[in-house]
């Protein structure tokens, strides 16, 4: 009987690849009203997550960008630290960080973004839609199922001794789990 689901769930992820294998909850963000406006929401339907924004960019940034993510994987009731780096996305690309984790969740997230992680970044309208994950993600490889929570900041300087401006910050909690139906 168990050997017949093992293989049924199999055959089901041979099949359909999109299995949904992660669920977002907790969203708080908050965007610099001087420089954007719009919304970062979750969307859920079917038992499937995703992560959305539409963000509308006033005024053109560049000089520099420092974007901190920070992962923290949940054991035992305690946040361990999986990724805590500065990048400048004036200088590097996020698709291009030597921080795997980084550069895994960047390139995911090409796929469903309308522009360039990379600054400069010109005023107009920015969209994530819909990024989600499913068995086939190569962030599967790389991190263990479990709680996670995310939370980045993005910091504007626009001059190397301007004084640093919050462009926007937000924190999502985040479950991985194994694909089944
Ligand atoms: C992203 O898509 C929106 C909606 O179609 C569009 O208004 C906007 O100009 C696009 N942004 C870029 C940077 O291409």
């Amino acid at each position: 009987m168990f050997k017949q689901c093992a293989l049924l769930v199999l055959l089901v992820q041979l099949i359909d690849p999109s299995v949904a294998v992660v669920r977002f909850e907790n969203l708080k963000y908050e965007l610099n009203k001087d420089y954007m406006h719009g919304n970062i929401f979750i969307k859920s339907q079917n038992d499937k997550y995703a992560f959305g924004a539409d963000v509308e960019l006033a005024k053109k940034v560049e000089g520099s960008v420092i974007i901190t993510p920070h992962l923290q994987h949940l054991i035992k009731g305690e946040y361990h630290t999986m990724v805590n780096i500065d990048l400048d996305t004036c200088k590097v690309d996020p698709v291009m960080s030597e921080n795997p984790i980084v550069r895994t969740i960047a390139k995911e997230s090409t796929k469903f973004i309308n522009f360039s992680l990379m600054c400069p970044y010109n005023p107009g309208r920015y969209l994530l839609n819909d990024f989600t994950l499913d068995s086939e993600s190569p962030l599967l490889k790389l991190i263990p199922n479990g709680k996670y929570k995310m939370e980045l900041k993005a910091t504007h300087y626009p001059t190397p001794d301007a004084p640093p401006t919050m462009l926007f910050g937000y924190s999502i909690d985040f479950e991985l789990f194994a694909a089944t139906r």
